[in-house]
């Protein structure tokens, strides 16, 4: 049954999904902050470890992770990076989902996170019991997935994509004719859906943190920016993509801060992402996407409250006591292993 904004949403109710409150941040002196990195950097070398961190983590952990000769990156770079790097410990900087498909394609291998408790709000509100009824309930549809789930949930699904790669997926199963059931992240899949016009169910999950950013604030601040670039993530609701220039997943974003010849930009994702964006295109002026406004919450602030619970110190934890470890099960870990890799070979044809 298709709703007002033609989403062919299941008619599933999903469990309310806790979110932690922002975990208070705490600044270390200078020569402390700069006496643990060192530390760090020690244990990772004599560990063989790679740190591997996403752009929505904390700006230490990103430039920690390059110096050391690990990525900074998208959940799919991540998941390839990790393959490809002969480090025998994978340390993880980003939420638990990341974490697991790094084990999932690199069983023998250790991956440890700062924070196992870090997860994600479109993981939480998919659980396996309820998604897997629902694939029963339409055995004629293929099964694809969001990164942003658990183990068991992609054991469930044919394909595995990440928001950099679900375009060119769903485009390909559209070719050979197939209907697809979409999970968790229903503003994803709406927008995958009238981009390919594919005969789509959609999960109706979406993410704490960009489904915050506010349409008609939007409107406001473009007026008062006329000349900035809208760079919008498609966990977004309907009516912000409606206003980008660009949408993508946070690399795409990244890049189009650097392509584009816009001095200014009005960016909505989580605020971690300026921190590469700065990085690379130090002259370009970043401004976040209004979340205040009408229908504000608490958790209107554009930080993922679970990417924050990645700090230096729990990082330094994890070498130090090998604390923090991502176990799966082996038998789950093969089956989830088949989607996953289905698009890491598909992302390589790609390449080609
Ligand atoms: P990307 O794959 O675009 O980095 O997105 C991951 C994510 O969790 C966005 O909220
Ligand atoms: Fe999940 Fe949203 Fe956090 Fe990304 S930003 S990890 S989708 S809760």
């Amino acid at each position: 049954m298709k709703n007002g904004a033609g989403e062919n949403l299941a008619d599933v109710r999903i469990p309310l999904v806790k979110v932690p409150a922002h975990p208070v941040r705490l600044e270390l002196p200078g020569p402390e902050k700069d006496a643990l990195k060192d530390r760090i950097r020690t244990m990772l070398r004599q560990q063989n470890a790679v740190l591997v961190a996403h752009y929505y983590t904390d700006g230490d952990l990103q430039d920690l992770a390059e110096e050391t000769g690990g990525c900074v990156a998208d959940s799919l770079e991540m998941a390839r990076f990790g393959t490809e790097h002969p480090a025998q410990i994978l340390v993880v900087a980003g939420v638990r989902f990341m974490g697991e498909t790094s084990k999932i394609l690199n069983n023998e291998k250790r991956v440890l996170m700062p924070d196992l408790a870090a997860t994600c709000s479109l993981d939480e509100g998919c659980p396996i019991g309820l998604f897997s009824d629902f694939c029963d309930r339409h055995p004629d549809h293929t099964v694809v997935v969001y990164a942003n789930t658990s183990a068991e949930v992609k054991a469930r699904s044919h394909w595995v994509v990440t928001s950099g790669i679900a375009l060119p997926v769903v485009k390909h199963l559209a070719e050979k004719g197939e209907k697809i059931l979409w999970g968790p992240d229903r503003h994803l899949g709406r927008y995958v859906q009238q981009l390919t016009g594919v005969e789509m169910i959609l999960w109706p999950g979406s993410c704490v943190v960009h489904e915050e950013f506010k349409a008609d604030a939007l409107i406001q601040l473009r007026k008062l920016h006329p000349q900035a670039a809208v760079l919008v993530h498609p966990e977004s609701p309907q009516e912000v993509v409606d206003q980008a220039d660009v949408v993508g997943s946070t690399t795409a974003l990244i890049q189009a801060v650097q392509r584009l010849p816009n001095k200014e930009f009005i960016v909505a994702t989580d605020a971690g992402i300026f921190n590469k964006m700065r990085q690379l295109a130090p002259d370009k002026i970043l401004l976040g996407a209004p979340i205040a406004g009408e229908g504000a919450t608490c958790e209107s602030c554009a930080r993922c409250p679970w990417m924050e619970m990645n700090t230096l110190e729990k990082l330094a934890i994890a070498l130090e006591a090998g604390a923090g470890e991502i176990e799966v099960a082996p038998e789950l870990a093969a089956k989830a292993r088949i989607p996953i890799q289905r698009m890491l070979d598909f992302a390589k044809t790609l390449k080609k």
